[in-house]
């Protein structure tokens, strides 16, 4: 009988020393190696070298920040099908990210949708529209996009904040699967 072994990150985050964990794991929050950093200050046990918990305890960091800190990992993000990606200057994971969600192929028509939205976006909140896009096609982004433009700020900080700690999840998941 096959058993099912959970997936471990690996190094393993619990044997990490501070300069370790933010060397591997602090690209998981975009240009923010300070969330693994508060992970590690809060202290890590075995429990998180499995991929969920790692992502549950820098969530929590980001959650516990200030509203400043918060707003500044939101906009360490890249536009979505945006210039930078273009001229292919994102992180790999990104890069992939957006790949991924095929933004990379989207039609004239699309790409001019993209940049019209992410130009209002950034004016009413002042940082970039961050989703997490895995599962989701350009049509699913474009209309979520076109929705929380309508939102207040307030509610749209919260929203990233949440869509962000997603995307560390699963950016943890997929390296444990390696
Ligand atoms: N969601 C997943 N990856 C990205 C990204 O690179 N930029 C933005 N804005 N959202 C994302």
């Amino acid at each position: 009988m096959p058993t099912n072994h959970p997936l471990l990150l690996s190094p393993a985050p619990s044997q990490c020393s501070l300069e370790m964990l933010a060397h591997h794991y602090g690209d998981v929050y975009e240009h923010s190696p300070w969330v693994a950093e508060a992970a590690w200050q809060h202290g890590l046990t075995d429990a998180h070298d499995a991929p969920d918990a790692l992502a549950a305890l820098m969530g929590l960091m980001l959650q516990q920040a200030s509203s400043e800190q918060q707003i500044k990992v939101i906009q360490a993000h890249p536009d979505l099908a945006g210039k930078a990606a273009m001229a292919g200057e994102l992180t790999q994971d990104s890069t992939s990210e957006q790949a991924g969600a095929g933004l990379d192929q989207c039609s004239p028509e699309e790409f001019a949708r993209f940049e019209y939205l992410n130009t209002a976006y950034k004016e009413k909140f002042g940082f970039p529209f961050v989703i997490a896009v895995k599962g989701l096609d350009r049509h699913d982004i474009l209309a979520a996009f076109e929705e929380r433009l309508n939102n207040d700020p307030a509610t749209e900080r919260k929203t990233a904040i949440e869509q962000i700690i997603r995307i560390a999840r699963f950016r943890l998941r997929a390296r444990a699967e390696q």
